[in-house]
């Protein structure tokens, strides 16, 4: 079967169980965090333990989809990736805890302002591993020599860190797809695909959304396969990467940052 460059449109247990083993370099997963969001079709809210007994039989279906040198990626709520870690931590190999600071509202009590992001290899020592750099603004310690250090470190690109405060969440129901609650950015996608890939390799999302995945996979030359329940969103991954096949041939991606397609999209 033909799994490059394609959106299913289907449950990501079923569909998963049709490709052989082996077949992605890396993939990336944003599931619900069941936190009772409206995806149409999908039902954010269960218990606990089916959120967690679920979560479990995708994640083994994912694990087995990757190559031997594969490397996986996962994104929910801190509470959520407890269990995930205590699950993948027998069948992988955990290279980082990264926490994503996506600052939201003041709600009260403690705040929850950060998303947890596990990033795993299959194999121990050999996987993709690209250095990807950004610029920096510390600001924790207040000594002479640091604010020194500061001012020329923050000017120059550095390797990035397991915090990750420079990347943006799309708050405004403006520049999100209308019916979507939670789509990422695209300079989120950028960094992991930059990071743990190469250019031709596949990359895989089970839980597509509205195509963020697909699409920084083909802006960066790598192929796509990704699986969404929702019709509706498969629709909008699909007319979202007619536009960028658009843009690509007009500006020529290759030169240009995804920072600057945020409009376009
Ligand atoms: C957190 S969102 C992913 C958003 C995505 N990262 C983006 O940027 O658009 C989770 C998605 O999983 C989809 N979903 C829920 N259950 C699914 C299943 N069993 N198989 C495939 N997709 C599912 C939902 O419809 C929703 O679009």
């Amino acid at each position: 079967m033909n799994f490059e460059n394609k959106i299913i449109n289907g449950d990501c247990i079923e569909e998963m169980k049709r490709f052989p083993a082996g077949s992605v370099d890396l993939a990336f997963a944003d599931p619900p965090y069941n936190l009772e969001k409206d995806y149409g079709i999908y039902e954010d809210s269960n218990s606990a333990n089916d959120y967690i007994n679920w979560t479990e039989k995708w994640l083994i279906e994912v694990i087995r989809l990757l190559k031997p040198e594969g490397s996986f990626y996962i994104l929910n709520l801190p509470k959520w990736t407890l269990h995930h870690a205590v699950f993948l931590d027998q069948l992988l190999y955990r290279q980082n805890t990264i926490a994503w600071d996506a600052l939201s509202i003041p709600r009260g009590k403690i705040m929850p302002a950060h998303y947890s992001l596990l990033y795993y290899t299959k194999s121990h020592h050999k996987y993709t591993f690209n250095k990807f750099t950004t610029k920096h603004n510390w600001t924790h310690c207040a000594r002479g020599k640091c604010i020194k250090a500061r001012k020329t470190s923050s000017l120059i690109e550095q390797p990035f860190s397991d915090i990750w405060t420079n990347v943006y969440r799309i708050k405004h129901r403006g520049k999100r797809h209308a019916h979507h609650p939670t789509q990422l950015p695209l300079t989120f996608m950028e960094r992991i695909i930059l990071t743990s890939s190469n250019e031709g390799d596949i990359v895989f999302d089970p839980f597509l959304g509205v195509g963020t995945t697909a699409i920084v996979a083909k802006l960066l030359n790598r192929k796509y396969l990704g699986i969404e329940i929702n019709p509706e969103y498969v629709q909008e991954s699909l007319r979202n990467l007619d536009q960028v096949l658009s843009f690509r041939s007009r500006l020529e991606f290759q030169q240009t940052r995804l920072m600057d397609l945020k409009n376009f999209l």
